[in-house]
């Protein structure tokens, strides 16, 4: 029994013929279709056409349809005697009669044995042939349209799969991205605000919880992901939190920041004497290291050594150091002369003071004793990556309270030193993870201006180009994916595109798209809530899917104005608010 039932001797009777191929192009195919056939045909829907080769067809989707017209698409093309051009600038035919369907063409079904001798249907994206002229087409519905996701669900329905929702097209068709792919080569999830990019990783978020092994790290920025229960709440300590370190704190002591985020932390690159003051403060966090190591006897260490090694150093030291040199006299021929140094770094010390000072940099300046101490960057490496304790699977890092200026440096020293470790881990005992960088416009800005957020955008771009060897995968989570860093959106290679307005962030998504799917394209604007277009080699077929609500929901409801609005009695506590300001913390009493 053939895969689908259609009747290729008299294809014109048949109840779902299209029409037959009048021109082809290496992945387009134009249809001549007949008056009756036009009601089958609608955009967005799937066809196919058989190819000389037994139970064999091409698949693809319907891109254009237009009724009894000259098929002449660009304003430019009036020269064209006897055609006209398609938008990839393809030169198709006129048609003298009937009506013109393109259908832009996917991948192919194959007839296949299998050892046991057993017929089976394979999908795959690859073009292994193209339709004769005069081909007939069928449109894709009802039972055939079954028989087909039927056969995507089951290809997809494999050990790596992760299921995601259901086909628009079908929404019998569970419809499965391969979870090895999806996050191999790095992903993107865009969407309009509020069009469901939250939910969408709290879905994937559930299902990789149910896998034994799972390591996934949300970067939370507006702590949307602090209930979910099923993921251990790791918190950057506000300035409330100094005095009374708990488990669930995540400080990142300032020895973890290399040279270029020192400087970029503490040297104002406008000031005259930048240069000496980057110069000085690295050589003596450099001598402070190595103390530090001296003092720890760890010999295997020191010759590797380099002021970017992820190892305790004295600041106060650094300071008093440099505080030195600042007010540095010499002994010159003709007595007292001021030191090379003497006030250059003036500006500097009131800007670390002022740093050092401010308690909404705690997790950095004030962290507890036992953070200086050599075995604290094991437990640092353990708190970020192991996932065998419980609920450790998912880690969720609420970076809520950290202030913005300081934000792009604090994530790239996480993204940092998960890439590094990772790097260093030997290959047998590598295990693979997952960075989801939700609301990314924001700390991986396109034009990254100032050095912070350079810094930041260096340690993601870093992971973007060569964290798939590494086993570091990133997700990047944007509502403006026009104003996210391009180096690093170019590398996802799966698309999951939500809901998509903005003419600027969809010439992103085209960009980024593989095939030239234009008639799908044109639906992100038309996407209702929670559904996408997945694009990429985590699935089969580029797909209209409607994503899961997860059971878990994240904090992200849209607030209902007109409803709030008619409630009575509400009692809003401003001097709450302004306290909470004050203090830095979103505290409930
Ligand atoms: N798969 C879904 N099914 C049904 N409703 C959904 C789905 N996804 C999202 N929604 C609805 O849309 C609302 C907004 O979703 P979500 O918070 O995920 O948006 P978002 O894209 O993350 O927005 P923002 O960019 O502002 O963070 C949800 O509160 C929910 O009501
Ligand atoms: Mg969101």
């Amino acid at each position: 029994m053939p895969f689908f039932p259609f009747d290729l001797n008299s294809a014109a009777k048949d109840p779902y013929y299209a029409g037959f191929v009048a021109a082809v192009d290496t992945r387009k195919v134009m249809l001549d279709v007949p008056d009756d056939s036009l009601e089958r045909i609608s955009v967005g829907k799937l066809a196919v056409l058989p190819i000389p080769q037994p139970d064999a067809w091409l698949v693809g989707f319907i891109d254009r349809v237009v009724c009894k017209a000259q098929y002449v698409a660009g304003p430019s093309d009036d020269s064209e005697a006897v055609g006209g051009k398609d938008n990839q600038g393809q030169l198709m035919p006129m048609l003298t009669q009937g009506n013109a369907v393109t259908i832009t063409l996917v991948g192919a079904i194959q007839r296949q044995t299998n050892s046991g001798g057993k017929i089976g249907y394979r999908f795959t994206r690859s073009l292994i042939s193209v339709p004769d002229v005069h081909a007939s087409c069928f449109v894709l519905r009802e039972k055939a349209l079954e028989t087909f996701m039927g056969l995507l669900a089951k290809a997809g329905d494999t050990e790596h799969a992760l299921a995601v929702g259901h086909y628009t097209l079908d929404p019998t068709a569970t419809a499965y991205l391969d979870g090895d792919r999806f996050f191999q080569r790095h992903a993107a999830l865009l969407g309009s605000t509020g069009s469901g990019k939250s939910w969408t990783v709290a879905t994937i978020l559930e299902r990789a919880a149910r896998l034994p092994s799972a390591n996934l790290i949300v970067l939370d920025l507006h702590g949307e992901y602090g209930q979910l229960g099923y993921a251990r709440q790791l918190r950057v300590p506000g300035p409330d939190d100094l005095d009374s370190p708990a488990p669930g704190l995540l400080f990142l002591p300032y020895w973890l920041m290399n040279a270029e985020e020192l400087i970029a932390m503490f040297v104002d690159s406008g000031e005259f004497t930048a240069h000496n003051q980057a110069m000085v403060l690295q050589r003596e966090v450099e001598k402070g290291k190595r103390l530090f190591i001296e003092q720890q006897a760890k010999k295997d260490i020191l010759p590797a050594l380099t002021v970017d090694s992820p190892v305790p150093f004295a600041l106060e030291d650094v300071i008093a150091t440099i505080a030195e040199l600042n007010s540095e006299m010499t002994q010159g021929a003709r007595g007292l002369k001021q030191g090379d140094f003497h006030g250059q770094f003036g500006r500097f010390l009131a800007r670390v003071d002022r740093k050092l000072k401010d308690k909404r940099y705690g997790f950095l300046f004030q962290t507890p004793k036992a953070l200086h101490s050599y075995d604290a960057f094991h437990a640092l490496a353990r708190q970020l990556l192991d996932f065998a304790e419980d609920n450790a699977r998912i880690k969720v890092i609420d970076f809520s309270e950290v202030p913005t200026d300081a934000l792009p440096i604090m994530l790239g020293i996480v993204a940092r030193l998960v890439y590094y470790l990772q790097f260093w881990m030997p290959k047998e005992k590598r295990h693979p993870v997952a960075l989801i960088c939700d609301e990314a416009h924001i700390y991986l800005p396109r034009d990254g201006t100032n050095p912070n957020e350079k810094r930041a955008i260096a340690c993601f771009e870093k992971v973007a180009k060569e964290g798939r060897k590494y086993g570091v995968s990133l997700v990047i989570v944007s509502q403006r994916p026009s104003d996210v860093n391009d180096t690093i959106l170019s590398q996802c290679n799966n698309v999951v595109a939500l809901r998509l307005t903005n003419a600027a962030d969809q010439a992103v998504v085209n960009r980024l798209m593989p095939e030239s799917l234009t008639a799908l394209l044109e639906m992100l604007p038309i996407l209702d809530v929670g559904e996408a277009l997945v694009v990429g080699d985590a699935v089969l077929l580029p797909s209209r899917i409607r994503m899961n609500p997860p059971t878990e929901k994240p904090i992200s409801a849209t607030i209902d104005f007109w409803t709030e609005w008619s409630a009575p009695d509400k009692k809003p506590d401003w001097e709450l608010a302004a306290e909470n300001m004050r203090r830095q913390r979103r505290r409930s009493s």
